[in-house]
């Protein structure tokens, strides 16, 4: 988020964030409802997996669902969009590049470039940050940072090729330089971080933050010998 985001942010409510740990069979990822405090207006990130889980938390937070934010098109995160978008009347924001590329479709899909807009009193930011996909986007809201399968607290999401990875090493190196180091950063995966560690801990210890060039950055991301079944094993 830019540092006027960060300062805007100072004099807005602070969003409520309630994890949701789903699961299908061997599949864990997180969803996470975002509730503004004052109007309880909510929206949520990559929902998948347990509809029953939204549903209770958004009655726990007595929310009304009002978006649906997508970081990317894979199955794991946009699982229960079109369920939770028609049952809810709102939209699915995914951004433009992802809709062109992905195919995903859905009757009130709505593509996003990189900016901002409200709900309720909270202001949503997206920061397009390809690599994993053509399109994956975080989402900025307050000092929370969704970031889907671009940015967990131990690593970065896999990339298809080369080119790929050195639009991950541009996506990491926009994060680095705009994310204020008090964010909590919200994955939609875990290997064994909880979720809402701050950035300045990733800059620290994740070692996919610590490449000065792009070409050092690819070569480990698509380095020989990576149990791409181990990759899948979430906490
Ligand atoms: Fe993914």
């Amino acid at each position: 988020m830019s540092e006027p985001a960060a300062a805007a942010a100072c004099s807005e409510p602070v969003p409520a964030v309630t994890v949701l740990d789903v699961r299908r069979h061997a599949m864990k990822n997180y969803s996470y409802l975002v509730v503004d405090p004052l109007s309880r207006r909510a929206v949520i990130v990559d929902p998948a997996w347990q509809i029953e889980k939204v549903e209770a938390a958004l009655v726990s937070a007595e929310a009304t669902l009002d978006g649906i934010l997508v970081t990317h098109s894979h199955h794991d995160h946009v699982h229960l969009s079109r369920p939770l978008s028609e049952k809810h009347g709102c939209p699915i924001w995914m951004s433009d590049v992802e809709i062109d590329t992905s195919g995903f479709r859905a009757p009130r899909l709505r593509g996003i470039g990189a900016g901002a807009w409200q709900v309720g009193r909270m202001r949503i930011e997206a920061i397009l940050t390809p690599g994993h996909t053509p399109g994956s986007a975080c989402y900025a809201i307050g000092a929370n940072l969704f970031t889907g399968d671009v940015l967990f607290a131990e690593g970065c999401g896999i990339c298809p090729d080369t080119a790929a990875a050195y639009e991950m090493f541009a996506s990491l190196a926009r994060l680095r330089a705009c994310v204020a180091p008090r964010t909590r950063i919200f994955p939609g995966h875990s290997y064994g971080q909880q979720p809402g560690r701050p950035m300045a801990q990733l800059l620290r210890e994740n070692i996919y933050l610590q490449f000065s060039d792009k070409e050092s950055f690819a070569s480990f991301r698509m380095r020989g010998g990576q149990n791409l079944a181990k990759l899948f094993v979430f906490s």
